[in-house]
C-alpha cells in the first residue's frame, strides 16, 4: 500500500506538470482526491491492514492528499497566471489609436425654449397641465364655445379619426379638462403638440406647439392678465420689451385679444423680424367666456379667468432667427446641435 501510495503521488505529479487550462486541474482533482478518486480507494482497503500498519497508511494516505491538494493549487495559481499573460498578449492597446468619440445629445431648441417659458411661468405659482393630443370635438371645439359652423372645423382644417375624435388643433382643450377636473383657484399652463390639415412650407407644419395658460379665481381681470403677459415678455425677451394687446375675437375668451412685443431686434425701430412695424405678434388671449365657465360648473357671477395661448414653434423661431419651421422635425443634427 505504501508503494501504491508513493505511485499515486508520482503519477498526479506527472499528470498536474502537463495540464493547460484550469479544467484540466479540475479533471486531476477529481481523479485522486474526489468521492470515487484513487485515494478514497486506497483508504477502503485500510480494513485489511494490521492494527500496527493502519496508523502509518493513514498518516501516509494524508500527507499524499495534503501534497496533491498543494500541488493543484499551484497548478490553478500557474495556469491562471498564464492565461492572463495570453490574454494580455492579445489584448495590446495601441495608446497612439484616436479614441472613441462619444456623442453627447442635447436639447432640442423647441426644449430649450419650452423649459425657459416654464420656468417663467412656474416662478410665478403657475402649475404644468397635460392633456391628450387624440382628443374629442366636445372638448376640442363644443366646450370651448366654438359654434357649430365655425371654419376650423372643417375636415380641410381638422384632422378627424372619426365624428367625434379628432387630433386637437389647439391647446385649449385642456383648460376645459382642468376646469371640470378641479375647483378654482387654478393657475396653470399647458404645453403640448397640436395638429392642423396644412399643407408643410416654410411657416406651417402639420404638428406644432401651443402653450395654453389658464386663470381662475375669484376677482381676476385683465388687468391681471395684461400683468402677466406683460412680466412673461420682459423675462423671455429682454426687459426693455413692451407689450400690446389688440382687440380681436376668440370664440372662449370675451373679451379677447392679440397679443404683440416690441421688436426685440430692432427695439421697435422697425426691422426685416417685424416687418417694419416695430411689433411681433407673439399669442392670443382674452378673459374666460362666461359660456366656458358654465360648461365647466364654474359660476361666472363668482369667478373669472383669463387664457391665453401662443405657438411655441413660432417663439422659437422668433428668437434664434430659424428661417423654415420644418427644420424642427427633420432630425438633423447639423440643425439641433446649433442650440
Ligand atoms: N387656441 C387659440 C389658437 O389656437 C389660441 C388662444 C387664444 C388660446 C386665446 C387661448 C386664448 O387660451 O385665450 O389660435
Amino acid at each position: 500500500m505504501k508503494e501504491k501510495l508513493e505511485q499515486i503521488l508520482k503519477l498526479a505529479q506527472k499528470e498536474l506538470s502537463e495540464i493547460k487550462t484550469i479544467q484540466d486541474v479540475e479533471q486531476v482533482r477529481i481523479k485522486y482526491l474526489g468521492k470515487k478518486g484513487e485515494l478514497t480507494v486506497v483508504l477502503r482497503g485500510m480494513g485489511e491492514l494490521s492494527s500496527e500498519e493502519r496508523p502509518l497508511i493513514g498518516k501516509m494516505t494524508n500527507d499524499v492528499r495534503e501534497a496533491i491538494g498543494a500541488m493543484l493549487e499551484n497548478a490553478a495559481q500557474l495556469v491562471k497566471e498564464q492565461e492572463k499573460v495570453t490574454r494580455f498578449s492579445k489584448e495590446t492597446i495601441d495608446v497612439t489609436m484616436p479614441g472613441v468619440k462619444f456623442d453627447i445629445g442635447n436639447k432640442h431648441p423647441l426644449t430649450v425654449v419650452l423649459d425657459e417659458v416654464k420656468d417663467i411661468f412656474l416662478g410665478m405659482g403657475f402649475k404644468i397641465a397635460e392633456g391628450p393630443e387624440v382628443d374629442t370635438v366636445y372638448y376640442n371645439f363644443d366646450a370651448l364655445n366654438a359654434p357649430k359652423n365655425h371654419p376650423s372645423r372643417d375636415l380641410s382644417d381638422t384632422f378627424y379619426i372619426n365624428e367625434d375624435i379628432l387630433l386637437r388643433t389647439q391647446t385649449s382643450p385642456v383648460q376645459v379638462r382642468t376646469m371640470q377636473a378641479s375647483k378654482p383657484p387654478i393657475k396653470i399652463i399647458s404645453p403640448g403638440r397640436c395638429f392642423r390639415y396644412d399643407t408643410p412650407d416654410a411657416s406651417h407644419s402639420p404638428m406644432f406647439h401651443q402653450i395654453e395658460g389658464l386663470v381662475v379665481d375669484k376677482g381676476i381681470t385683465m388687468a391681471d392678465l395684461k400683468g402677466t403677459l406683460d412680466i412673461f415678455a420682459k423675462q423671455l425677451f429682454g426687459f426693455g420689451t413692451k407689450t400690446k394687446f389688440r382687440p380681436h375675437h376668440f370664440p372662449f375668451t370675451e373679451p379677447s385679444a392679440e397679443v404683440d412685443v416690441s421688436c426685440f431686434k430692432c427695439q421697435g425701430a422697425g426691422c426685416q423680424l417685424c416687418k417694419g412695424s416695430g411689433w411681433i405678434e407673439i399669442l392670443g388671449a382674452g378673459m374666460v367666456h362666461p359660456h366656458v365657465l358654465k360648461e365647466c360648473n364654474i359660476d361666472p357671477e363668482i369667478y373669472s379667468g383669463f387664457a391665453f395661448g401662443m405657438g411655441l414653434d413660432r417663439i422659437t423661431i422668433l428668437k434664434y432667427g430659424i428661417d423654415d419651421i420644418r427644420l424642427f422635425f427633420e432630425n438633423d443634427m447639423r440643425f439641433i446641435k446649433q442650440f
